[in-house]
């Protein structure tokens, strides 16, 4: 049975993952909205896969036995200074979930929770490549600066992206009721 406090978070954290697809959805409008198709769809392949860490933790509630409690998700913004302002925005976004996976994984240790500590290092090793991909993107935009050349590759580049949906929520999504 999950222990409250953990319930809540996890709820909590559902929510702020909807939350991360609503913003990088909204992120990916801009870049469609300046012709950048390729930026825009890397931001709406990221966007659905912040949905599927939404569910990935909503299929989790369930399994363990605890309720789910959807909550009002905070609208993102949608004026946005400019490419590097999107990708600053997205490293220090990425660094914040960052800490309240660890949140989540420090309450669960305190409860002796070992079934969610162990179920978010999937969390946490996701994390490592969220953060890594952002500060990528970040800096390679940096380096090649306002290069219109440069900035078609990058773009050309960052479009190739497609999604698959983890392999652990398809797994939740076939022993789901
Ligand atoms: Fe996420």
């Amino acid at each position: 049975m999950l222990k409250k406090n953990v319930e809540t978070l996890l709820n909590q954290q559902i929510t702020k993952e909807l939350y991360s697809a609503q913003l990088y959805l909204s992120m990916s409008a801009w870049f469609s909205s300046k012709d950048l198709d390729g930026f825009a769809k890397w931001y709406y392949v990221q966007s659905l896969e912040e949905r599927a860490h939404a569910m990935i933790i909503y299929h989790y509630i369930i399994k363990a036995g605890g309720t789910v409690k959807l909550e009002e998700i905070e609208a993102p913004g949608n004026d946005w200074s400019g490419v590097l302002g999107i990708l600053e925005e997205t490293v220090k976004h990425e660094e914040y979930v960052t800490s309240l996976i660890y949140d989540i994984i420090e309450t669960a240790s305190r409860e002796k929770d070992l079934k969610v500590v162990q179920f978010f290092q999937w969390f946490v090793d996701e994390q490592v490549e969220e953060e890594d991909n952002a500060n990528k993107n970040k800096g390679r935009f940096e380096t090649m600066g306002m290069d219109g050349k440069a900035l078609y590759l990058l773009d050309q580049e960052l479009g190739a992206r497609v999604y698959t949906a983890p392999p652990l929520l398809t797994t939740l999504e076939g022993s789901a009721p």
